[in-house]
């Protein structure tokens, strides 16, 4: 047996030695002088445990069975309970084996050695025992130190829970306070969208809520259509911008009674570039600015101001063509008076998909058939 075999200890151990007889604890204390250890020795079982009471953290005791008052086992059973970790070694002779049997199965000692023992044996048990101490050392504190890395997740995650928490609550605010912001501002655009033509209406009081309407009659077929909400939207307020190029047309020419001389007719319909150009700077949410300047284009090409055929023309501006047609027949006008709607549906069913897009044509024929008049005032 050599103490060499085994694997370096991590820790530094302290070893308490009892023996009533002064020369073998002054052999003990001698052959572990060189070994590294911190010793403590005591003369008897008492005193013994008087010095484990003021330094309870020893690793190791090793207690001589046979001392006057109280014997080894009798010792350890007090040691025990203050000093439940260290490991406790018996030395005693062979005669006392059933005692030391029961002592080691209640769990009074670790080890016995028998005397007479020599230096190798001891130093070897010693040296075994103190590796156990080490890893059960070991143990304890990696033990604590999970529980202490535990202890420490535990408190992070409560603190993460209660900074999503504030988090979530301040989102939850700014979202509320974007969504106010956003309903003022669509309500700021609305009014402005609204002065903007009733300026425009003001300079040719016969088509005055010409604009309204043709904005109520696209978005009525816009939602038959089931475009979404936001193309409805945009198609409203193109609605009611779409003459607002008409500031720039003298209102002589807009209000004159009768029909317009060719130059008079191509004055008026600058009125979509005119348009164009008043709204593109505004950064609306949808293309208005362009929506309008293609009001008047038709599918076969034959609209103005760009010829745009078909599907090159955007859908909005092909609603707002037929809801235009629509509001411009049904309502009096300077050169003629109002016509019945009938006349406007004509309009649209004999130009279907030539001038009007069939889809949009469809969709208006859909509402007056199921609603008539009203329909389209909804
Ligand atoms: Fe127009």
């Amino acid at each position: 047996m050599n103490s060499m075999a085994l694997s370096p200890l991590k820790y530094r151990h302290s070893i308490l030695l009892i023996d009533d007889e002064e020369a073998i604890l002054e052999i003990m204390a001698a052959m572990l002088a060189d070994e590294g250890y911190d010793l403590l020795t005591a003369g008897s079982a008492e005193e013994g445990l008087a010095l484990l009471k003021k330094t309870p953290d020893v690793s190791l005791i090793i207690s001589d069975q046979h001392m006057p008052g109280m014997t080894g086992v009798q010792f350890f059973a007090q040691a025990r309970h203050i000093s439940p970790d260290a490991l406790r070694v018996l030395l005693t002779g062979y005669t006392d084996t059933d005692a030391i049997i029961d002592a080691i199965n209640s769990g009074g000692i670790h080890r016995y050695l028998t005397k007479p023992w020599s230096r190798e044996d001891f130093l070897h048990t010693i040296r075994q025992m103190l590796g156990k101490a080490d890893l059960m050392r070991e143990n304890r504190r990696l033990d604590e130190l999970v529980k202490k890395q535990n202890a420490e997740l535990l408190d992070l995650n409560k603190g993460l829970e209660e900074k999503v928490r504030q988090k979530t609550r301040h989102l939850n605010q700014s979202l509320e306070e974007l969504r106010s912001s956003l309903e003022k501002i669509r309500m700021i655009l609305g009014g402005t969208v609204l002065a903007m033509s009733r300026i425009v209406e003001s300079r040719d009081p016969y088509t005055a809520g010409h604009e309204q309407q043709v904005a109520r009659i696209a978005c009525v077929i816009s939602e038959k259509l089931l475009l979404p909400v936001d193309r409805v939207e945009a198609i409203r307020i193109a609605g009611q911008l779409h003459d607002i190029g008409k500031i720039a047309v003298p209102s002589e020419i807009l209000t004159k009674p009768g029909r317009l001389s060719p130059l008079e007719m191509e004055m008026v319909k600058t009125h979509c570039r005119n348009a164009y150009d008043i709204l593109k700077a505004i950064e609306f949410p949808y293309p208005v600015a362009k929506i309008i300047l293609q009001h008047h284009e038709r599918m076969d090409g034959s609209g103005y101001p760009q010829g745009l055929k078909g599907e090159d023309i955007l859908l909005e501006a092909r609603i707002i063509a037929c809801a235009d047609v629509i509001e411009a027949i049904s309502s009096h006008r300077p050169y003629r008076p109002a016509m019945d709607i009938d006349t406007a549906m004509k309009e649209i069913t004999d130009h279907r998909g030539i001038l009007y897009d069939a889809n949009v044509v469809d969709a208006c024929l859909d509402i007056y058939r199921t609603q008539g008049r009203q329909g389209f005032l909804s």
